[in-house]
């Protein structure tokens, strides 16, 4: 077994579980760090952490040609219903469910939460999966830090993915906190670089990370890849 993702730039990343593909905030229209396009990506599952332009992005889209099972937030899923899709899997903050692929279950988020139309996308997201193996995964979608994350660090957490943009979640600094709560084996940046105002140099973050944490940086670019074994 092993688990392979990709970063496609800002929080979208494709990720590969014994032969499963599962997509995550799937924001490539429109993304200039996009590392592919919309119409390249066949998820089996879009995990979807809360409604804003940046996270939604080609969810619609990706899910109809594709017929990935969404799942996301009962808010969210009544809108995306609404658009005309079916493969909707509605879940809440704390409630888990076994997908097959992964065990998934919805952690808090300290965020906000509306499509670009404005309709209200319910409470934001992040989050905590299981692999059929074992492997735990910790993806934090927009938030800043809370003080909770220590019991998400008390389920064990392989790889952490964690937003580091500062400006609309948490920055640089309050991520090495995050990490000395969540105590993964790695942590991968996301949601910075994107555009100015989440401007952030990944290098010199994982330098800190690296001497500052017992957690392992792992600093992609767009479209690369990493295996954990
Ligand atoms: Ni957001
Ligand atoms: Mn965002």
């Amino acid at each position: 077994m092993k688990l392979k993702f990709t970063w496609l730039g800002h929080s979208c990343f494709w990720m590969e579980i014994d032969g499963h593909s599962i997509l995550f905030d799937p924001f490539l229209t429109g993304n200039p760090l996009a590392a592919v396009s919309a119409n390249e990506v066949s998820p089996e599952i879009i995990f979807l952490s809360h409604a804003h332009g940046d996270h939604y992005g080609d969810t619609l889209q990706i899910a109809k040609r594709t017929g990935a099972k969404v799942v996301t937030n009962a808010d969210m899923c009544g809108y995306l219903g609404k658009q005309g899709l079916e493969n909707l899997h509605p879940g809440n903050t704390g409630g888990g469910w076994d997908h097959g692929i992964v065990h998934a279950r919805f952690t808090q988020a300290l965020h906000s939460s509306s499509f670009p139309d404005g309709t209200y996308g319910g409470n934001p997201n992040g989050f905590y999966l299981t692999t059929p193996s074992g492997l735990k995964i910790y993806f934090a979608g927009d938030t800043d830090l809370f003080s909770d994350m220590s019991l998400i660090g008390d389920r064990g957490v392989d790889v952490a993915f964690l937003p580091i943009g500062d400006n609309f979640t948490m920055g640089p600094a309050e991520s090495l906190k995050a990490i000395h709560l969540l105590r993964p084996r790695y942590v991968v940046p996301m949601h910075y670089k994107t555009f100015g105002l989440i401007d952030q140099d990944g290098r010199a973050w994982g330098d800190q990370v690296s001497s500052l944490t017992n957690a392992s940086p792992i600093v992609l670019d767009p479209g690369d890849s990493h295996e954990i074994p």
